[in-house]
């Protein structure tokens, strides 16, 4: 089993959009997925809770000191990846996150204050000794995409080569507990997360 925790010390970045969109993906690919939500405000969990019966994925709202025993369990029931959704402002439970993460991946807006924040975020990864990488998320039409990259990468933060487009699809979809797959299933909201998925895959090897 691989893991793989979502991280962003900035609220608001796309922790847990990317958090349930890598659920569905990986459900959708015949992976065994756990999606663990750390955040006391259990968005993830709550998405879960709101999608129709059958189509529920295997969610649980956890504290971090419950999260060994979690993964343990997950491995031995044969889980083939855990996600882990996790809240922003709080760094011990980013710390305990990364710990056991096999990959930490940080959604970041391309806008300057988010593009500041990262520096903690990735400070956490590099303590636990877990790569990182950011993938950029909202991204709006033109320049702003490829300016943010080149700036990361210029603080030696690597950035994954899909991209996020800022789509009124992310926010749709999930109000009624879907993904941008079953919202529209040929839409480019889809085509992007089918892409970020491919290169998850690839990075945890899973
Ligand atoms: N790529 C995107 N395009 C449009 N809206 C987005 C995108 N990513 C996130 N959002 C919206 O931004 C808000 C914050 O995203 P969320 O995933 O809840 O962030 P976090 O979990 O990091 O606080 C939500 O309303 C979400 O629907
Ligand atoms: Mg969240």
């Amino acid at each position: 089993m691989k893991t793989i925790a979502i991280l962003a010390q900035k609220g608001g970045s796309g922790k847990t959009t990317v958090a349930v969109h890598l659920a569905v993906c990986a459900t959708r690919q015949r992976l065994r997925t756990a999606l663990i939500d750390l955040d006391p405000q259990g968005s993830a969990h709550d998405w879960n809770e709101s999608r129709e019966d059958g189509e529920k994925l295997d969610a649980v709202k956890a504290t971090s000191g419950q999260l060994a025993a979690l993964l343990k369990h997950a491995k031995a029931a044969g889980a083939d990846l855990a996600i882990l959704d996790t809240a922003p402002h709080s760094d011990s439970v980013a710390a305990i996150a990364a710990q056991f993460a096999d990959f930490v991946l940080i959604p970041c807006r391309p806008a300057r204050f988010d593009l500041k924040a990262i520096g903690s975020t990735a400070q956490i990864a590099k303590l636990a000794k877990t790569p990182a990488a950011v993938v950029i998320n909202a991204a709006p039409r033109g320049k702003l995409a490829e300016e943010a990259r080149a700036a990361l990468q210029q603080q030696g933060i690597a950035v994954i080569e899909p991209v996020l487009q800022q789509r009124a699809a992310y926010s749709h979809a999930v109000i009624d507990g879907r993904s941008v797959h079953e919202y529209e299933p040929d839409g480019k909201a889809a085509t992007e997360i089918d892409a970020l998925f491919a290169c998850v895959r690839q990075l945890l090897k899973v």
